[in-house]
Protein backbone atom coordinates (compact mmCIF):
# COMPACT_ATOMS: atom_id res chain seq x y z
CA UNK A 1 0.00 0.00 0.00
CA UNK A 2 1.49 3.27 -0.77
CA UNK A 3 0.31 6.75 -0.96
CA UNK A 4 0.28 8.14 -4.98
CA UNK A 5 0.85 11.19 -6.51
CA UNK A 6 -2.27 13.17 -7.46
CA UNK A 7 -1.72 14.85 -10.79
CA UNK A 8 -3.07 18.35 -11.09
CA UNK A 9 -4.43 21.26 -13.33
CA UNK A 10 -3.29 20.67 -17.19
CA UNK A 11 -1.16 16.96 -16.38
CA UNK A 12 -2.40 15.76 -20.02
CA UNK A 13 -3.29 12.25 -18.37
CA UNK A 14 -6.67 13.46 -16.54
CA UNK A 15 -7.27 14.27 -20.39
CA UNK A 16 -6.83 10.62 -21.94
CA UNK A 17 -9.68 7.58 -22.32
CA UNK A 18 -8.75 4.93 -19.67
CA UNK A 19 -8.89 1.37 -20.91
CA UNK A 20 -11.00 -1.39 -19.11
CA UNK A 21 -9.22 -3.88 -16.70
CA UNK A 22 -9.84 -7.21 -18.34
CA UNK A 23 -8.37 -9.70 -15.24
CA UNK A 24 -9.05 -8.39 -11.73
CA UNK A 25 -5.48 -9.28 -10.55
CA UNK A 26 -3.09 -9.18 -8.24
CA UNK A 27 -1.62 -5.69 -9.80
CA UNK A 28 -5.02 -4.19 -9.75
CA UNK A 29 -6.03 -5.12 -6.22
CA UNK A 30 -2.68 -3.46 -5.55
CA UNK A 31 -3.77 -0.36 -7.76
CA UNK A 32 -7.24 -0.20 -5.52
CA UNK A 33 -4.83 -0.77 -2.21
CA UNK A 34 -3.27 2.62 -3.59
CA UNK A 35 -6.46 5.09 -4.44
CA UNK A 36 -7.42 4.34 -1.14
CA UNK A 37 -4.53 5.25 0.66
CA UNK A 38 -4.10 8.05 -1.36
CA UNK A 39 -7.99 8.85 -0.95
CA UNK A 40 -7.97 8.53 3.09
CA UNK A 41 -4.30 10.52 3.08
CA UNK A 42 -5.94 13.84 1.47
CA UNK A 43 -8.77 13.60 4.61
CA UNK A 44 -11.49 16.23 2.84
CA UNK A 45 -11.48 13.87 -0.49
CA UNK A 46 -14.27 11.97 -1.48
CA UNK A 47 -13.16 9.76 -4.51
CA UNK A 48 -10.75 9.37 -6.57
CA UNK A 49 -10.25 7.74 -10.49
CA UNK A 50 -7.31 5.71 -11.62
CA UNK A 51 -6.06 8.72 -14.37
CA UNK A 52 -5.85 11.04 -11.04
CA UNK A 53 -2.80 8.89 -10.22
CA UNK A 54 -1.53 8.59 -13.36
CA UNK A 55 -3.26 5.00 -13.98
CA UNK A 56 -5.45 5.21 -17.40
CA UNK A 57 -7.21 1.67 -15.79
CA UNK A 58 -11.07 2.27 -15.24
CA UNK A 59 -11.08 2.20 -11.27
CA UNK A 60 -12.71 4.46 -9.23
CA UNK A 61 -13.14 5.00 -5.43
CA UNK A 62 -15.39 6.42 -3.19
CA UNK A 63 -15.85 7.65 0.46
CA UNK A 64 -18.45 9.87 1.60
CA UNK A 65 -18.40 8.64 5.20
CA UNK A 66 -20.58 5.53 4.64
CA UNK A 67 -17.95 3.00 3.81
CA UNK A 68 -15.45 2.70 1.10
CA UNK A 69 -17.34 1.88 -2.73
CA UNK A 70 -14.37 0.49 -5.03
CA UNK A 71 -15.69 0.21 -8.45
CA UNK A 72 -13.74 -1.43 -11.54
CA UNK A 73 -15.52 -0.89 -15.11
CA UNK A 74 -18.13 1.31 -13.41
CA UNK A 75 -20.96 1.94 -16.10
CA UNK A 76 -24.27 4.01 -15.15
CA UNK A 77 -26.82 1.78 -16.03
CA UNK A 78 -30.11 4.39 -15.56
CA UNK A 79 -30.54 7.82 -14.10
CA UNK A 80 -32.58 9.99 -13.08
CA UNK A 81 -33.75 13.35 -11.73
CA UNK A 82 -31.82 16.48 -11.63
CA UNK A 83 -29.72 18.39 -9.07
CA UNK A 84 -27.64 21.56 -9.39
CA UNK A 85 -24.48 21.91 -6.51
CA UNK A 86 -21.14 23.03 -6.02
CA UNK A 87 -18.33 20.62 -7.03
CA UNK A 88 -14.55 20.46 -6.38
CA UNK A 89 -11.91 18.08 -7.38
CA UNK A 90 -8.34 16.73 -6.24
CA UNK A 91 -7.02 17.44 -9.46
CA UNK A 92 -7.70 21.06 -9.28
CA UNK A 93 -7.86 22.08 -6.20
CA UNK A 94 -8.14 26.39 -6.77
CA UNK A 95 -11.09 25.64 -8.33
CA UNK A 96 -15.35 25.17 -7.54
CA UNK A 97 -18.46 25.89 -9.72
CA UNK A 98 -22.18 24.71 -9.81
CA UNK A 99 -22.26 21.39 -11.75
CA UNK A 100 -26.10 19.80 -12.73
CA UNK A 101 -25.67 15.91 -12.13
CA UNK A 102 -28.43 13.14 -11.91
CA UNK A 103 -30.02 13.18 -8.78
CA UNK A 104 -30.22 9.33 -8.42
CA UNK A 105 -27.98 6.80 -11.01
CA UNK A 106 -27.29 3.18 -11.21
CA UNK A 107 -23.78 2.02 -11.46
CA UNK A 108 -22.89 -1.41 -12.78
CA UNK A 109 -19.20 -2.23 -11.86
CA UNK A 110 -16.80 -5.36 -10.36
CA UNK A 111 -15.68 -5.34 -6.63
CA UNK A 112 -12.10 -6.06 -5.74
CA UNK A 113 -12.79 -10.42 -6.26
CA UNK A 114 -14.20 -9.45 -9.76
CA UNK A 115 -17.83 -10.35 -9.12
CA UNK A 116 -20.56 -7.80 -10.68
CA UNK A 117 -22.25 -5.30 -8.23
CA UNK A 118 -24.86 -2.70 -8.68
CA UNK A 119 -24.64 0.63 -6.85
CA UNK A 120 -27.60 2.99 -6.36
CA UNK A 121 -26.63 6.29 -5.29
CA UNK A 122 -28.60 9.34 -4.64
CA UNK A 123 -27.87 13.37 -4.01
CA UNK A 124 -24.42 13.43 -2.76
CA UNK A 125 -23.34 9.82 -4.03
CA UNK A 126 -24.58 10.27 -7.25
CA UNK A 127 -22.83 13.45 -8.31
CA UNK A 128 -19.70 11.62 -6.75
CA UNK A 129 -20.08 8.27 -8.86
CA UNK A 130 -20.87 10.66 -12.41
CA UNK A 131 -17.57 12.98 -11.04
CA UNK A 132 -15.73 9.86 -10.92
CA UNK A 133 -16.76 8.71 -13.82
CA UNK A 134 -16.38 11.62 -16.19
CA UNK A 135 -12.21 11.02 -15.15
CA UNK A 136 -12.05 8.04 -16.76
CA UNK A 137 -13.47 9.56 -19.97
CA UNK A 138 -10.99 12.63 -19.38
CA UNK A 139 -13.96 14.60 -18.63
CA UNK A 140 -13.42 17.16 -15.81
CA UNK A 141 -16.39 18.68 -13.78
CA UNK A 142 -14.63 22.29 -15.20
CA UNK A 143 -15.68 21.67 -18.57
CA UNK A 144 -19.33 21.13 -16.96
CA UNK A 145 -19.30 24.15 -14.41
CA UNK A 146 -23.19 26.07 -15.22
CA UNK A 147 -22.43 29.13 -12.57
CA UNK A 148 -18.51 29.79 -11.23
NI1 LIG B 1 -12.26 14.81 -9.56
Amino acid sequence: MAIRKIRTGDDPVLRKISRPVEEVNDRIIQIIDDMVDTLHNIGNGIGLAAPQIGILRRIIVIDIGEGIIELINPEILEERGSQIDIEGCLSLPDRSGNVERPFYVKVKGLNRKGEEVIIEGEDILARVLCHEIDHLNGILFIDKIIEE
